[in-house]
């Protein structure tokens, strides 16, 4: 009806689609999701979380023998963006699993795991699934979500509430960079706070508080992805390569761009180049390669030049200044990003990725919000 699309164009406000809206919402969403739980200096400077949800089982979380990250689609990625600093600063080992496969499987969950149910909607029917196999099993169950009352919210044990507002597109955006930002507080919360940890968790925590202000930076990216996708928009085929703590970038940022803009992309472990995907590379297939400062930089500098040396088409995200070494050997466009704490970059290095693939979308003519065959929440089987 017209009532409603009006209600619709004040909801969008000057953007043309709720995903565009929620991208270039981040820096506030960030900020609400982080509001209250990041306690700063005092006399003696001790930083610390607060996760008001959690308080009562913190100490149950910390002596876990194993946390185990389950979810679908998105939200699983976010979890994989968190696992490494959630297992460096706890020491807990920490796996991974797709809520269906873990049904299928009937995998083992035990009484001594954490599981930690990572869902927007808190209604996907199987995390809930998951979530019940994993109470049957007697595992600490806590839900990460971004819907007050949801299904998940209600049967998990506790929980953290990502606080992110509510998010209309059915690709996630806003939501996935809440729920690493929660995290990378739970990760500050279970973690000891030994001396020897104390300079890196105060470093994550500045990182934090300074985190809306990187992504506000980043979103300037915004003209040059479009110029981006103009290059890209006729292309059958997107790889993304990253590893470590952007490993999950990749997955996320090629699952942006399949699910909006109908391109065939695959996020990949760039460890895992030589093991079978280095076959598909030539002078067309594009490739983004991510390569920010962080440990594994060396690393994805010598995948660049494997790739230079095989004439790949090479896109290379690297940290601001970077843009002349990243390349040397070579050519490759190029995407230079602020540089945060390692741990963050996840959530820098999507948005351009977000950006790209709306921008895909638009000029590929597709439906930016309501993507052919998918839905928000699926909430059958
Ligand atoms: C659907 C949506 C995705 C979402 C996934 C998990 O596939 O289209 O955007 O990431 O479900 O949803 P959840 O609400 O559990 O995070």
């Amino acid at each position: 009806s017209v009532l409603e699309m009006e209600v619709e164009q004040i909801n969008k406000g000057k953007y043309e689609h709720y995903m565009q809206k929620e991208i270039h919402e981040q820096p506030e969403s960030l900020t609400t999701t982080m509001r209250g739980r990041l306690i700063r200096g005092g006399s003696c400077k001790v930083k610390t979380v607060l996760l008001g949800g959690l308080k009562d089982h913190i100490k149950t979380i910390r002596r876990s023998r194993r946390i185990v990250f389950i979810g679908c689609g998105t939200s699983y990625n976010a979890a994989l963006a968190a696992r490494p600093i959630i297992e460096e600063l706890s020491g807990v080992p920490v796996t991974m699993e797709i809520a269906s496969d873990l049904v299928d499987r009937q995998g083992p969950i035990y009484r001594e795991d954490t599981a930690v149910f990572v869902s927007q909607s808190g209604e996907t029917a199987d995390t809930l699934l998951a979530l019940e196999y994993a109470l049957e099993n007697g595992a600490l169950c806590v839900g990460i979500t971004n819907t007050v009352g949801s299904a998940i919210a209600r049967k998990t044990h506790c929980g953290i509430h990502i606080n992110a507002g509510c998010e209309i597109g059915v690709a996630s955006t806003k939501a996935y960079t809440s729920q690493i930002v929660v995290m990378a507080m739970l990760a500050l919360a279970i973690g000891d706070d030994a001396i020897s940890s104390q300079t890196r968790r105060e470093a994550i925590i500045d990182g934090l508080i300074d985190l809306p202000n990187k992504v506000r930076e980043v979103l300037k990216l915004d003209q040059e992805m479009k110029d981006l996708a103009k290059l890209l928009m006729a292309e059958q085929s997107l790889l993304v390569f990253g590893r470590g703590y952007n490993f999950a970038t990749a997955l996320e940022g090629a699952l942006k761009v399949k699910e909006v803009s109908l391109m065939h992309s695959e996020g990949m472990l760039a460890g895992e180049m030589k093991h079978g995907p280095l076959a598909l590379v030539d002078e067309n297939l594009p490739i983004i390669v991510i390569a920010t400062r962080d440990a594994c930089f060396s690393k994805q500098q010598s995948v660049i030049q494997q790739l230079h040396a095989r004439k790949g088409r090479l896109i290379v995200m690297c940290s601001k200044g970077d843009a002349a070494s990243v390349c040397a050997g070579g050519s490759c466009r190029v995407i230079e990003v602020p540089q945060v704490e390692d741990c963050l970059q996840p959530v820098v290095n999507i948005v351009p990725l977000q950006l790209l693939a709306y921008h895909l979308t638009v000029l590929r003519g597709h439906n930016v919000d309501q993507p052919r065959n998918l839905a928000k929440s699926v909430t059958t089987q």
